[in-house]
């Protein structure tokens, strides 16, 4: 049986290898002879994750896009008619709504993981550099998505985060309005934010996709320990010209990726099915009525995944400083790769110092982000809010120095496996 099988299957390969010799280096480079390092732990899952929950968006929306009308008049009710009458299409669109938030736990733990291990070093810039230009594009898609059910958050959301670009000297207004395409959100702005959010931006991100998963392969993975996978003789290699710290990623990594795919599919369905709206965190309770431009919800917030950003915007008194701020606390992040000067790249040989700014980051990331869910009206709270803020900057603006001043320790020569 085995033996009809993978006949089968080389003939189906040399039939193709005829026709298009091309294509078969093309996997061997990306699948069978990538060698990726062999001491990958847990962390190293959320790459693949993040296509795992790409795909998913990509699929329900194509389904979810067969059924819902793009305009103001109708985008809720046909949310609702998906929702109630549509075969399945309850299921569909939470797996869309929640595979949002999703996506975003997902990325945000990819990210992090990037800090803790210093992948964003030589010679891996480029590989941050796009993976920041996903994040960005990843959040003008989910806002934009947002908006489409025409609910009161997504009215008044749009309004309010689209009414920032009016902060902007001289042409603050003309902006607003060229956004909107109206005075107000209106059917302009939810025909134009459907295009982009079905078509332009997906096509942006798969793009940006490919070349990170490409400019990562050009240089190698990095790994826990930060250092470079050498080529042989080590352990049970005897190949001198392959690398012997390294595994190919088919089938080594996609046998442990498709282990870790399913426990994540469990979970994932385990919120789908029980909370797909996770208490208003993922799918805020104001977005079951139907948007209505003269009546303003009582408390007007993003979604979760943006609130760090929007604690910053509030805690400024000035709005266009707030503004800056907001986006300067994104565009940040795209310099870590020349910001941090230490002599290695893992946390695993860096100092105390490291390590307790990450976990202050990452405090200072998820308080900020519960300021920015609240109502904002304690002023405490706005003063620890600024506080926060000044310690989110000062972790980047000071990187240099904690970085360079941190005690490290000797980086082994070869890629350790002892976890
Ligand atoms: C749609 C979103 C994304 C997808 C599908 C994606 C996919 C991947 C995959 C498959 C890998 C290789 C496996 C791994 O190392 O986990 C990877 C590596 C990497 N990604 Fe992403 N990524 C995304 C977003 C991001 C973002 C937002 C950043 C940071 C700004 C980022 C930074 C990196 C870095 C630095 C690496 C190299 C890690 C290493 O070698 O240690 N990625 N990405």
């Amino acid at each position: 049986m085995a033996n009809i099988f993978t006949r089968t299957a080389d003939g189906m390969m040399n039939w193709v290898n005829e026709r298009a010799p091309a294509m078969m280096p093309v996997y061997r480079k990306h699948m069978t002879e990538y060698y990726a390092p062999k001491n990958f732990n847990i962390w190293y899952i959320f790459g693949v994750l993040s296509i795992v929950v790409l795909v998913n968006q990509i699929l329900t929306g194509i389904f979810l896009t067969m059924h819902f009308k793009p305009s103001a008049a109708e985008a809720f009710s046909s949310v609702e008619y998906i929702m109630r009458d549509v075969e399945w299409g309850w299921l569909i669109r939470y797996m869309h709504s929640t595979g949002a938030s999703l996506f975003f736990i997902v990325v945000y733990i990819h990210m992090f993981r990037g800090l803790m291990y210093g992948s964003y070093r030589k010679p891996r810039e480029l590989v941050w550099i796009l993976g920041m230009l996903i994040y960005l594009v990843l959040m003008a898609e989910a806002f934009m998505g947002y908006v489409l059910p025409w609910g009161q958050m997504s009215f008044w959301g749009a309004k309010v985060i689209i009414s920032l670009f009016g902060a902007i000297p001289y042409i603050g207004s003309s902006l607003t309005e060229w956004i909107m395409g109206d005075y107000l959100p209106s059917d302009a702005t939810l025909n134009r934010f459907f295009a982009l959010h079905v078509i332009a931006m997906p096509l942006v991100l798969l793009l940006l996709v490919v070349l990170h998963i490409g400019a990562l392969h050009e240089v190698g993975s990095n790994n826990p320990d930060g250092v470079e996978i050498k080529k042989g003789p080590k352990g049970n290699r005897w190949d001198a010209l392959k690398p012997a710290d390294g595994i190919p990623f088919h089938p080594y990594y996609t046998v442990k990726d498709f282990f870790y795919v399913c426990g994540f599919l469990i979970l994932a369905a385990f919120i789908i099915f029980y909370a797909p709206a996770f208490k208003g965190w993922f799918l805020e309770h104001d977005n079951f009525t139907e948007a209505n431009r003269l009546v303003t919800p009582e408390h007007i917030k993003p979604v979760w995944y943006y609130t760090p950003y929007y604690a910053m915007l509030r805690v400024v008194p000035h709005k266009l400083s707030g503004v800056l701020v907001m986006f300067a606390a994104i565009a940040i992040l795209f310099l870590v790769p020349w910001l941090d000067r230490s002599k290695v790249h893992s946390h695993r040989y860096r100092g105390w110092l490291t390590k307790v700014m990450l976990a202050l980051l990452a405090v200072c990331f998820v308080w900020l982000g519960k300021i920015g869910a609240g109502p904002g009206t304690d002023p405490t709270e706005t003063w620890i809010g600024r506080g926060l803020t000044v310690l989110y900057f000062l972790f980047f603006l000071t990187m240099p120095i904690w970085t360079s001043i941190d005690k490290t320790k000797p980086v082994p020569e070869r890629v350790t496996t002892h976890d």
